[in-house]
């Protein structure tokens, strides 16, 4: 523990400005519903630090920031409810409704890492932080973060969702990554500063250090039924020893589960609202900043469809090419070369036309798989020829869609 608490200080110390910060505000959050109180004014600076918060998301106890964060700069706890939050649910969602979700990140703030959305089914240990003049004790915040930690709701979960860098990723994975913020700000050796996460603008959320951008993701509900119950974020932060926390207050009635349930989610009136194709396909920041897009040709899921095991992924790439040069693929599974120019998949100029340069291969994959790849131009005499770092990154969509494409341009 003393180790890891003076490695951490060290990291501390060594970074000048620890900006960052951030905060879930859909559904609304009880931090975002302090700040709009005016009783918090730093929503982004609800804190767990400094703590070791990289590469084990769960090393770090939670202490008094609990579940919800406690924000010692204005010395609000978030895990008792208070006037303008924690009193009754702000949205009701459906058990098994895939719904979209939204955190602030400051546009200071590429601290990379990994961030995770939550949902406890005990609700005896939930019911501690719904209780009107109670705070938990840290014990009964730490068995609720532990509770949280266990009902991790997966990326992979949402059909059609590029997940790039989930809490739940594992060492040795694709996945494993901490930049998947475009802000490029660290580790950057051009390029550097914020160009906002799924193209978000800059602004497009509240935060009172340097205004923030919102990163919008997809979550399937637990098929698990609560009048009161609360939906936690977590951010662990790769750069600085910070653990960011918020929840919501939520309730989950019996549904569908057909995930076609309309939802009474708020959206705050400064949010630029991401279109759910373009959160789920450029979820991973690293395919945004070299103008990836993804789509499913045929991505609704249906409670009759039949889950495919294979998917024929199409990728196109824009690039101008001169005669005798050709365009491949390769990445880091074997169908895609395991990194070998030598076995890469060629991709076809059939489509290319001047206006539209477009290099295209259809590659089928088993559903579910994440690799990282890029495409490289191969000149007439075999030289090799790579797109620059970092690696692109792709997970096969689990679901229904038995055709994907994936489109890019040269970077
Ligand atoms: C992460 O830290 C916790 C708490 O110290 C420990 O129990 C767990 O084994 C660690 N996990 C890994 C993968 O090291
Ligand atoms: C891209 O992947 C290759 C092969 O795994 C790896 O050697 C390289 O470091 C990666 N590049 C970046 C920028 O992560």
């Amino acid at each position: 523990m003393k180790s890891t608490l003076s490695v951490t200080i060290g990291l501390l110390a060594a970074v000048k400005s620890v900006y960052g910060h951030g905060y879930l505000t859909i559904p609304s959050s009880r931090t975002r519903l302090g700040s709009e109180s005016g009783l918090d004014t730093c929503p982004e600076c609800t804190i767990l630090e400094p703590v070791s918060s990289w590469p084990n998301f769960t090393a770090a106890p939670v202490g008094r920031s609990g579940i919800c964060g406690y924000n010692a700069r204005v010395s609000i706890d978030y895990n008792t409810p208070a006037n303008t939050w924690g009193s009754s649910p702000v949205v009701t969602y459906n058990a098994g409704q895939t719904v979209d979700v939204q955190w602030c990140v400051d546009a200071n703030g590429d601290h990379g890492g990994a961030f995770s959305f939550r949902i406890c089914q005990d609700q005896a240990l939930v019911d501690k932080f719904l209780t009107p003049g109670y705070i938990p004790t840290d014990a009964e915040k730490q068995a609720a973060e532990d509770c949280f930690t266990a009902g991790t709701l997966p990326c992979t979960d949402v059909t059609g969702q590029t997940c790039g860098y989930p809490a739940d990723c594992t060492e040795g994975q694709a996945c494993w990554r901490n930049d998947w913020f475009t802000c490029n700000a660290f580790q950057a050796s051009e390029r550097r500063g914020c160009e906002g996460v799924d193209n978000a603008a800059l602004g497009s959320c509240f935060t009172t250090i340097a205004g923030g951008y919102t990163v919008t993701k997809k979550i399937k509900i637990p098929d698990y039924v609560s009048g009161h119950t609360l939906l936690s974020w977590k951010w662990n932060s790769f750069q600085t020893g910070q653990i960011y926390l918020s929840c919501a207050d939520i309730a989950i009635v019996g549904g569908s589960g057909s995930g076609s349930a309309s939802s009474s989610t708020s959206k705050p009136a400064s949010t630029t609202l991401i279109t759910s194709t373009k959160s789920g396909a450029s979820s991973s920041a690293t395919s945004t900043k070299s103008g990836t897009s993804t789509s499913a040709t045929s991505a609704t899921p249906s409670a009759s469809c039949a889950a495919v095991s294979t998917v024929a992924v199409t990728f196109e790439e824009k690039v101008t090419t001169t005669y005798g040069q050709n365009i491949k693929l390769v990445g880091s599974i074997s169908q895609l070369g395991s990194w070998n120019t030598g076995s890469a998949v060629a991709l076809s100029a059939a489509k290319y036309t001047s206006s539209n340069p477009v290099w295209s291969a259809t590659v089928n994959l088993p559903a579910g798989t994440t690799f990282e790849y890029k495409f490289v131009t191969v000149g007439s005499d075999g030289s090799v020829k790579w797109e620059s770092d970092p690696n692109r990154s792709y997970t096969v969509p689990q679901g229904c869609s038995s055709a994907v494409s994936v489109s890019s341009t040269w970077k």
